[in-house]
């Protein structure tokens, strides 16, 4: 399986990804961020990179024409989005459906959009986490394939959730991509995916409580 990367920031899930070593390849990483700190990841791990900036297109739909066409050179199976900050248009959502995964820092379908811990923290939630998803064109609503869920403190800040989020993150994503990878998990349509030969009712669920 051929996997590119989508990336925005610092790149951690995509380090993730490389250090677990996957079935598949990441065969390339795109990033819309030239000062990006995960393109000297890739480059660090040997993995071409394109830099595809989105403020040199007039449209997002031009901007994903450009990226589409990138993946359809690498000859890409799968598409990850690790932190990638573009929201991406329905035709090109649409041409990787089912094919397209992304992580998020909430325990969806709770808290989708921005500033989750810290919304986290304003309610007092006893839980948060992370989910794995597929990308639907409405915004983190794809169907959830995975959730890291941990505890929250009660002297946890922001900075202190995000970062015991992200270590979930670095855990489940690397494990939900290389289950797509082996067959284990399987995109049928819509409203159907299979893990094990048994359809997906639920997100699996780590806890670190
Ligand atoms: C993560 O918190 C992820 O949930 C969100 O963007 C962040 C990416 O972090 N989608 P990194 O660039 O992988 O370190």
């Amino acid at each position: 399986m051929k996997i590119a990367v989508l990336v925005s920031g610092s790149g951690s899930n995509l380090q993730a990804l490389i250090d677990a070593r996957l079935s598949g390849k990441i065969v390339g990483v795109i990033c819309n961020k030239p000062e990006a700190y995960a393109l000297k990841r890739a480059q660090q791990a040997g993995i071409q990179t394109a830099v595809i900036e989105h403020k040199q297109y007039p449209t997002r739909e031009t901007f994903d024409d450009v990226m589409h066409q990138q993946l359809l050179d690498w000859n890409v199976d799968l598409v990850v989005l690790a932190g990638f900050m573009r929201i991406l248009s329905a035709k090109f959502v649409h041409a990787w459906e089912g094919k397209m995964l992304n992580i998020h820092p909430s325990l969806l379908p709770h808290y989708k959009g921005m500033h989750t811990h810290q919304r986290v923290l304003n309610t007092g939630d006893m839980y948060h986490g992370c989910t794995v998803h597929y990308v639907t064109a409405e915004l983190d609503a794809g169907q959830s394939l995975a959730q890291g869920v941990l505890k929250v403190a009660r002297h946890d800040d922001v900075e202190q959730l995000a970062q015991r989020v992200h270590e979930l993150e670095h855990l489940i994503y690397p494990q939900v991509v290389e289950w797509i990878c082996t067959g284990a998990l399987q995109y049928h349509n819509t409203n159907t995916v299979m893990y094990r030969n048994q359809v997906l009712n639920e997100p699996i669920q780590f806890c670190k409580l």
